[in-house]
């Protein structure tokens, strides 16, 4: 097995399997541990100036992403015109500039806040620098390998259907520039480390309150009370 077939084949899929395997776990019998640990009530200042940024910037990105490889059609149709290329590259790179910002204050208050520091894991700094890494080369796969986003589409979606059908196609990416296949397999290892990190709270996001499970078990309950004589 070559390394390339090690990088996009051998690794994502042990790193799905790891994810699986990992999540499970710690959301069955770990819950409390699932949770961004928070730190705002240390610090709060740098932490908006931060955390605002990054978040806004990095959800837009990675839908960006998320179209480009479910959707590569509505990527090849809208950079059709010039125009609507440059403008997609430029807000593209504008994002990644914003997502970079935030990131940097993040880890400056990270390191500078007494507070914060005492409540940092190294998981924490891995992190941190994980995602630096994924957008500072996102940034150099724009910036020097023009334009992706008309190119990307057509190389990456079949390669990511490839894997999910179980037939894997790694020589679609072998001819690409090292930065852009180290960009594509951070993201691998990116997923291999989040079930061991505070990013697991992206799975919390409250969907179970939509069903409003407590409002209905009290409503339930009352009901019960009424009725018995
Ligand atoms: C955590 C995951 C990822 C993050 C945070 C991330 C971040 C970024 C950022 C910040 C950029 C530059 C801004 C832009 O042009 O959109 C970028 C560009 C790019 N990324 Fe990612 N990326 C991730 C995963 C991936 C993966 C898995 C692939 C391929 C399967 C990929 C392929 C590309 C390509 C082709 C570009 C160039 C787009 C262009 O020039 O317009 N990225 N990425």
């Amino acid at each position: 097995m070559s390394w390339h077939e090690l990088a996009f084949v051998a690794t994502p899929y042990a790193v799905i399997l790891l994810v699986v395997v990992a999540t499970t776990y710690r959301v069955r019998h770990r819950k409390f541990s699932v949770t961004s640990l928070s730190s705002q009530l240390l610090e709060r200042d740098k932490l908006y100036w931060g955390s605002v940024p990054f978040h806004w910037g990095i959800v837009i990105i990675l839908l960006g992403h998320l179209v480009a490889l479910v959707i590569p059609g509505s990527f090849t149709a809208w950079n059709s015109e010039p125009v609507r290329l440059y403008a997609l590259e430029i807000t593209g790179l504008a994002l990644a500039v914003w997502t970079l910002g935030g990131l940097l204050v993040l880890l400056w208050r990270r390191l500078q806040s007494k507070r914060v520091r005492a409540v940092t894991t190294p998981m924490d700094l891995v992190v941190l620098g994980l995602i630096i890494a994924q957008v500072v080369t996102g940034m150099m796969v724009a910036l020097f390998y023009r334009f992706g986003s008309f190119w990307g589409p057509e190389v990456f979606a079949p390669y990511i259907r490839s894997l999910l059908i179980l037939d894997p196609r790694p020589e679609l990416l072998a001819d690409l520039a090292i930065v852009v296949r180290v960009h594509a397999f951070l993201f691998f290892v990116f997923l291999g480390v989040f079930p061991f990190t505070r990013l697991v709270h992206v799975i919390t996001v409250p969907l179970q309150y939509i069903f409003r499970p407590w409002q209905r078990r009290i409503f339930v309950e009352r009901n019960r009370v009424r009725s018995t004589p």
